[in-house]
């Protein structure tokens, strides 16, 4: 009896899964009508449709097999996003003053003066990297000058970069001492960057690969070589100096 029932049931099952059923209310006023005594059950396994009884734990129909993904919901590329005009902070050694936060136009300043052997070093920092940012890079272009644009080297053009573990809150002064303690001395110094050449040749260049997070903080300095001035002056605005690249 138990058999001749799920036969019914499924027989049912199969009939009212026809597509042209569309509305359930119809479904459920069709079992008291034309099989008095049923109910109108829609399952996960695929059962849908009038049953006397609740089909809802047989084993799944096969038909009922959950539509494969369409393929661009799996390989949709992330998207490529790009952070320009980070807050930026020359620092120079041994100086506890902050620096660099009245600046009209923010920039990089890797100095070393001619007869000195100190180079200032910058930091710069990106806010608000929203959660889930991937693949951060730092990465920096040169265009046309103006009043705001200026990519200028004299000297050697070489710079190292590396980044820091945070960043001194926003009421905290930002100096050679500040930064000490979001400097990670196992975190490795880039290769040597050049940017020599690059107001001559204007572009993009990426650069070194970053840890994303809320906030991506590095610092810069440039070389310290030589008797004569090593300078690599950038401004930071939305088409030049640095930015940060990170996919979403
Ligand atoms: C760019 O900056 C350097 C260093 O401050 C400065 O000497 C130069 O005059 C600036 N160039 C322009 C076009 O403003
Ligand atoms: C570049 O540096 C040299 C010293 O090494 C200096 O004599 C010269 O004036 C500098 N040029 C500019 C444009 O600042």
């Amino acid at each position: 009896m138990a058999t001749k029932l799920f036969a019914f049931t499924s027989l049912l099952a199969l009939a009212a899964a026809r597509p042209t059923v569309t509305s359930r209310s119809a479904d459920r006023s069709d079992c008291w009508q034309t099989n008095p005594g049923t109910v109108f059950y829609s399952c996960s396994n695929g059962y849908t449709g009038c049953f006397y009884q609740d089909p809802c734990s047989l084993p799944p129909l096969p038909s009922s097999a959950p539509p494969t993904p369409l393929p661009t919901t799996t390989s949709e590329a992330p998207e490529k996003h790009e952070l320009t005009t980070p807050r930026s902070y020359n620092i120079y050694p041994l100086s506890t003053a902050q620096h660099n936060v009245q600046d009209k136009v923010p920039h990089v300043d890797l100095n070393k003066p001619a007869g000195s052997a100190t180079t200032t070093t910058n930091a710069l920092v990106f806010d608000n990297v929203p959660a889930g940012a991937k693949n951060c890079i730092l990465n920096w272009r040169s265009t046309a000058p103006t009043d705001e644009n200026n990519f200028t080297v004299n000297g050697s053009g070489q710079a190292w970069t590396r980044q820091l573990t945070g960043f001194p809150a926003k009421t905290d002064i930002v100096s050679f001492d500040g930064l000490k303690p979001f400097q990670d001395p196992a975190a490795e110094w880039t290769p040597s960057l050049d940017f020599t050449g690059w107001t001559e040749s204007p572009g993009s260049h990426a650069g070194s690969k970053l840890e994303c997070g809320e906030q991506v903080a590095v610092e810069l300095k440039g070389s310290g070589e030589g008797e004569g001035e090593n300078r690599v002056f950038i401004t930071l605005t939305k088409t030049n100096g640095f930015f940060l690249t990170y996919e979403l």
